[in-house]
């Protein structure tokens, strides 16, 4: 049978588009985002947590055709047995972070956590692990995120973090002189400030877990307070 060849060369294309999804890297899910925000809400908080504000601030005014999407990151967020909470929390961050990358090498990525929550995605930068002496236990050893990854994250930020570390360039607000709970020391304050330049990290002045303040309302206001700068920060840096 005859076919004309133009038909012949429009099959061949059909074909080859048919092909490509197969032929891209790895699995990549078919709704890979352009903005992935990743979430660690903080100690005792439903998912998503206060961020869900922030997460909706950044996802709403993309520029057109571009996509925003969130993970939040699944784990305990609980006092009790802290060491174990925050140690699943950044080893949950670490695999959900690191598949995104190789799943969707376009995406950009971007970090959030509160209290708890930062904690842990200050852990997943710096590497973590060792004793946290005011809850008497050890956390789990890990290895700070791929440098594949890494690359990918466009954007950090933390909000009453309990490893506040006072006087690093990245602190804002008025707690930014001061440290939290559990300052980070020596390499893991030296692995972390190695992304200096991607992170911004509010604490406010009185605020018990950032800034060894006695007014807890001031834990718990950031969303009120820091949304629009938080949102116009990531957005600079996609
Ligand atoms: C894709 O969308 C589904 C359904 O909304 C969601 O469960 C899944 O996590 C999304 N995947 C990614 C990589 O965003
Ligand atoms: C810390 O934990 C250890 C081991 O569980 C226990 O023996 C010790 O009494 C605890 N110390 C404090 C101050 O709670
Ligand atoms: C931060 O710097 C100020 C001014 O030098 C100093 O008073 C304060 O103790 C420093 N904070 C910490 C946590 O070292």
């Amino acid at each position: 049978m005859h076919t004309p060849s133009i038909l012949v060369s429009a099959l061949a294309l059909a074909q080859a588009a048919a092909a490509a999804p197969s032929a891209m890297p790895r699995q990549a899910p078919a709704n890979c985002t352009n903005v992935q925000v990743f979430v660690a809400r903080g100690s005792l908080e439903e998912i998503p947590g206060r961020q869900g504000k922030l997460v909706d601030a950044v996802c709403k005014d993309m520029p057109a055709g571009m996509t925003c999407g969130s993970t939040d990151i699944q784990y305990p967020a609980t006092f009790d047995a802290y060491c174990k909470s925050v140690g699943s929390g950044v080893a949950f961050a670490l695999k959900a972070v690191e598949d995104y990358a190789k799943a969707c090498p376009d995406s950009k990525m971007v970090l959030t956590g509160y209290s708890q929550g930062a904690h842990l995605m200050g852990d997943v930068l710096s590497g973590a692990g060792g004793l946290i002496p005011n809850q008497n236990c050890t956390q789990a050893k890990t290895a700070p995120l791929a440098a594949d990854a890494v690359k990918k994250v466009a954007a950090v930020t933390l909000f009453g973090d309990v490893r506040h570390t006072g006087n690093q360039t990245y602190n804002l607000a008025e707690g930014a002189g001061k440290s939290g709970i559990l300052p980070r020391v020596g390499a893991q304050l030296k692995d972390l400030n190695v992304h200096s330049n991607k992170i911004h990290s509010w604490c406010n002045g009185q605020d018990p877990v950032c800034s060894s303040g006695n007014d807890m309302d001031q834990h718990l206001t950031y969303f009120d307070q820091f949304t629009p700068d938080a949102a116009a920060f990531i957005k600079s840096k996609l």
